[in-house]
C-alpha cells in the first residue's frame, strides 16, 4: 500500500492482515495512521478473496499505545470534536465491514488501541498485553467510542471502574470480564489467531454477514425489532447457495464447501 507504511496490509490464503506500523512510538495512531487504517480496512472489504481480517500491531509492546498524544494536545473544542467523529467512522467502517475481523492485541492496548480492538469482531489477547482506557489521566474521555463499545461489551460497572480509574488491566483480567475472547501465550499469539480466523473461514460466509448484522443492528433496537430483522435474515439465509451446500453435506456426512452465495 502506498503512503507513509504507518499501517501495512496483506492479504493471502483468505486472510487479510493489518498491522499498525509505527513502532518507535508504540503505534500511536496519529491522523496519517488513522487515514491508512481507514484504506487498509476499506482493501479488505473490496477484496473477495479475503473472508477474515486480523489487526495486529508491530513489535512485542504494543497493540497500539492509544492516539497520538502530541496531536491532541493542540486541539480546540470543535477540532476535538470533528477528531472524534472523524475516528469514531473509521472504526464503524471496521466493525461494519461485512466479515469478521480479530484484533490480535501483542501488547499494550491502550485508549485509542482499545478502541480498534474493541471495533474488531472478536480479540485474541497475548498474555503480556495490558488494556485500559487512560484518558481521564490526560483531562480528556475516549472519543473513537471506548464509553459505547465498553459498557456494552462488560457492562457499565466494569467499563466505568476502567474509564475512570485509567488504569489498565491486565489479560487475565480482561478475558475474565469478557473484554477479550481468548489469552494465549505472546509467543502463540499469531498462530492463536490465524486459527480461530482459519475457523471462521470455514463457515458459511452469508451467515457470517448476516450474524453480524443481527448483533450490530440488533444492538440498536427493541427486543421485538431485533427478532423481527433476525426472522427476515433467517429467511434470506434459506436462499443461499451456501444454506443448501450445508445442509447437504451435513446429510452426506462431509464438510461443506461454501462459495458465499
Ligand atoms: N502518543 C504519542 N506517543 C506515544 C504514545 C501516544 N499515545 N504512547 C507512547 N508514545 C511514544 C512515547 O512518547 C515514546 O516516544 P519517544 O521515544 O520519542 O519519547 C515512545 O512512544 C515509547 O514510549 P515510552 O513511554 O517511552 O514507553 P514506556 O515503556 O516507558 O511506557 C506506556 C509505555 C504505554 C505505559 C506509555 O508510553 C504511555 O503511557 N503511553 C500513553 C498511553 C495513553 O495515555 N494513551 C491514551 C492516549 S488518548
Amino acid at each position: 500500500m502506498s503512503g507513509s507504511n504507518r499501517v501495512l496490509y496483506e492479504s493471502k490464503d483468505g486472510i487479510a492482515r493489518l498491522t499498525i506500523n509505527r513502532p518507535e512510538k508504540l503505534n500511536a495512531l496519529d491522523r496519517l495512521t488513522m487515514q491508512e487504517i481507514d484504506r487498509a480496512v476499506a482493501a479488505a472489504g473490496d477484496d473477495a478473496s479475503a473472508g477474515v481480517l486480523i489487526v495486529t500491531g508491530m513489535g512485542e509492546k504494543a497493540f497500539v499505545a492509544g492516539a497520538d498524544i502530541g496531536e491532541l494536545a493542540s486541539q480546540t473544542p470543535l477540532e476535538g470534536a470533528a477528531f472524534a467523529r472523524r475516528g469514531q467512522e473509521v472504526l464503524n467502517r471496521l466493525e461494519r465491514l461485512g466479515k469478521p475481523s480479530i484484533a490480535a492485541i501483542n501488547g499494550y492496548a491502550l485508549g485509542g488501541g482499545l478502541e480498534l480492538a474493541m471495533a474488531c469482531t472478536l480479540r485474541v489477547a497475548a498474555d503480556t498485553a495490558r488494556l485500559g482506557q487512560p484518558e481521564v489521566t490526560l483531562g480528556i474521555i475516549p472519543g473513537y467510542g471506548g464509553t459505547q463499545r465498553l459498557s456494552r461489551l462488560v457492562g457499565a460497572g466494569r467499563a466505568l471502574e476502567i474509564l475512570l480509574s485509567g488504569e489498565p488491566i491486565d489479560a487475565r483480567e480482561a478475558h475474565r470480564i469478557g473484554l477479550v475472547n481468548r489469552v494465549v501465550p505472546a509467543a502463540e499469539l499469531t498462530a492463536a489467531a490465524e486459527a480461530l480466523a482459519r475457523t471462521l473461514l470455514s463457515r458459511g460466509p452469508v451467515a457470517l454477514r448476516y450474524a453480524l448484522q443481527a448483533v450490530h443492528e440488533g444492538l440498536q433496537m427493541t427486543l421485538a425489532e431485533g427478532l423481527s430483522m433476525e426472522a427476515a435474515l433467517f429467511g434470506l439465509t434459506c436462499a443461499t447457495e451456501d444454506m443448501r451446500e450445508g445442509t447437504r453435506a451435513f446429510v452426506e456426512k462431509r464438510k461443506p464447501l461454501f462459495r458465499g452465495r
